[in-house]
């Protein structure tokens, strides 16, 4: 894999760019106008995605328990994305980890350099996704990380600074894992399965993969023009995002239009990837997404990608295969899956298309 070696062009950090206060964006970022956010898409309708309490899950109340999980059903049929409350992660650390990343990100760009990552693991401080020489670039800065399993673990390319930094990636890692594998028992329990079906299918709960990839969308003096990413599906298992407070951004897509998501204070986004949809043998659906920047706010989020463990074929679950419902999709592993956005980037929905028996 030696085009994954390098960048095809000197890195250009988007951040670095937005400070220097030029008022139109270079082309590399104009996106084709079909592509661009379009002014109705940039104001915010009264449509949001299903939020849910999970602490109903735990209700005496039996009818309120099955509502729930039925309300979890709904959203990964029709939207594949649901907002949580009540999760049981830590409000305080969810701040404190929000927090830690803009104070990483607000460091001159020498000392974030130390950091810089290549293609070939992506790990570190990145400006862009995918190799092609050329390509239209997104509006976005980021730094990704391995936090499971443990063998990936590596603190030492964890920043540094701020000093509370790599302590509160490893809490924050913690809580968010344990959230997953609680939202890996509803799913499998809505899906028919076993509690720990889909959890076994990911290969049990200690070599799955989480990776943390911290966004940051610098302030753009013409949003209108480009993305701060562009649409995507998430190819591994289960995404868990912490949107900025202060500023909004992620757009779903349902049927023809991107709808705006409107984070609940202290809410994490749970979006269902490709894993899960090939797992599930398409009754989930990954939700191509994108994000928007604004001429006014920076935007910091934090994604926790739960992935399954990566050398393990994945297809779709025998239980979920019927004479009518044939299994739609190839198996593949999850390190072979991953190398298609890692070369080409962004591609809406095509890789889990091309998947697709045909
Ligand atoms: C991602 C992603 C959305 C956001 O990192 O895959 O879709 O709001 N992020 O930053
Ligand atoms: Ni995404």
């Amino acid at each position: 894999m030696n085009h994954l070696q390098s960048w095809p062009e000197p890195v250009v950090r988007v951040q670095a760019l937005s400070e220097s206060g030029l008022t139109k964006i270079p082309d590399r970022y104009i996106k084709p106008i079909t592509d661009r956010p379009s002014p109705k898409n940039l104001d915010d309708t009264h449509i949001n995605i299903p939020v849910i309490d999970l602490q109903n899950l735990l209700s005496n109340n039996q009818t309120l328990q099955y509502e729930t999980l039925s309300l979890i059903s709904s959203a990964c049929k029709e939207w594949g994305f649901f907002q949580v409350v009540n999760h049981g992660v830590s409000h305080e650390l969810m701040k404190q980890a929000r927090e830690t990343w803009r104070e990483f990100f607000d460091q001159p760009l020498d000392l974030k350099q130390k950091y810089a990552n290549s293609p070939s693991t992506y790990e570190g401080y990145g400006s862009r996704l995918g190799v092609d020489k050329g390509a239209k670039l997104d509006w976005s800065d980021y730094f990704f990380l391995h936090y499971m399993p443990a063998s990936l673990r590596n603190q030492s390319k964890w920043p540094a600074v701020p000093q509370s930094c790599r302590k509160l990636i490893a809490a924050y890692g913690e809580e968010t894992v344990k959230l997953c594998e609680k939202l890996m028992k509803v799913l499998s329990i809505n899906l028919g399965l076993g509690q720990d079906h889909l959890q076994n299918a990911f290969g049990g709960t200690k070599d799955i993969g989480a990776c943390l990839r911290v966004n940051f969308y610098p302030r753009c003096p013409q949003p209108d023009l480009t993305l701060g990413l562009s649409p995507h599906s998430d190819p591994g298992g289960m995404t868990l995002l912490l949107p900025d407070e202060n500023v909004s951004g992620l757009q779903v897509r349902k049927g023809n239009e991107w709808v705006t998501v409107k984070p609940v204070p202290n809410a994490f986004i749970v979006n269902v990837g490709d894993q899960i949809q090939v797992l599930s043998n398409a009754i989930y659906k990954s939700v191509e997404h994108r994000v928007i920047v604004n001429s006014v706010k920076d935007r910091v989020s934090l994604a926790l990608f739960y992935n399954p463990k990566s050398d393990l074929l994945i297809q779709p679950i025998k239980e979920l295969v019927t004479k009518d419902r044939p299994a739609l999709y190839q198996p593949m592993t999850y390190d072979e899956y991953r190398l298609y956005i890692r070369t080409k980037g962004p591609c809406g929905k095509a890789q889990v298309e091309s998947l697709k028996h045909r």
